[in-house]
């Protein structure tokens, strides 16, 4: 677990405290004859920022599991995020999305997938804007409000979403005040 902090300056002047934490944990023990044969750790980076002590944004990206049984390798990570509403368009999202693509990078994630829905614009927009691409979509997977609906997924070096969201939180105007 680490845990370090980095202040930033929204383009209309509130700065905004990101706090980083990284946590690990058993996901799945398999015991046989009493003997332990298998055991997988997750990996959750996570990334909290506060305006005046309160949490505005949340950001994580964790290594997936498994896909029909088989395990994903370890250079991948699916990102999760939360911006509070007087926060969204700010840059926030980008500068977050930036920070926590470099930390995971710096662990060996190299792949960041993203799953959403089809009508999350707001999300979509982000990951595409980032140098997310659409690699597929799951027919009727998710049930929402009694609907069946498609499930989005993309994709992207961490590399080119460390590049792409640093252009876009620098035409935002969000400084870094720390760096
Ligand atoms: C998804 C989320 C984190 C994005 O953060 P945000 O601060 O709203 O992001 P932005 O406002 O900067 O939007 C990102 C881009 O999408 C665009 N966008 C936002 N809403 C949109 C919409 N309804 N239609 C089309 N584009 C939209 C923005 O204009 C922006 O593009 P720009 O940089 O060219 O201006 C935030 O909206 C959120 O927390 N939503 C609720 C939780 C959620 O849906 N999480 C994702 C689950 S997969």
């Amino acid at each position: 677990m680490f845990n370090f902090d980095m202040l930033i300056k929204l383009k209309d002047g509130r700065e905004v405290k990101i706090e980083k934490v990284q946590s690990e944990r058993v996901i799945s023990r398999v015991i046989i004859n009493g003997k332990k044969v298998s055991r997988r750790q997750i990996n959750n980076y996570i990334l909290t920022a506060f305006y005046n002590s309160k949490k505005v944004a949340s950001f994580n990206v964790t290594r997936p599991t498994t896909v029909h049984g088989i395990y994903y390798s370890k250079h991948v990570g699916e990102i999760g995020y939360f911006v509070a509403k007087g926060f969204r368009g700010s840059g926030l999202s980008y500068y977050m999305v930036y920070d926590i693509a470099k930390s995971v990078l710096n662990r060996g994630i190299k792949i960041i997938l993203m799953n959403t829905i089809p009508l999350n614009k707001a999300s979509i927009t982000l990951f595409s804007k980032s140098g997310g691409k659409k690699v597929g979509l799951m027919g009727k997977v998710l049930k929402i409000n009694k609907e069946y609906v498609d499930s989005l997924w993309m994709e992207s070096t961490t590399e080119n979403i460390i590049k792409n969201s640093h252009k876009m939180w620098e035409k935002k105007g969000v400084k870094e005040l720390n760096s």
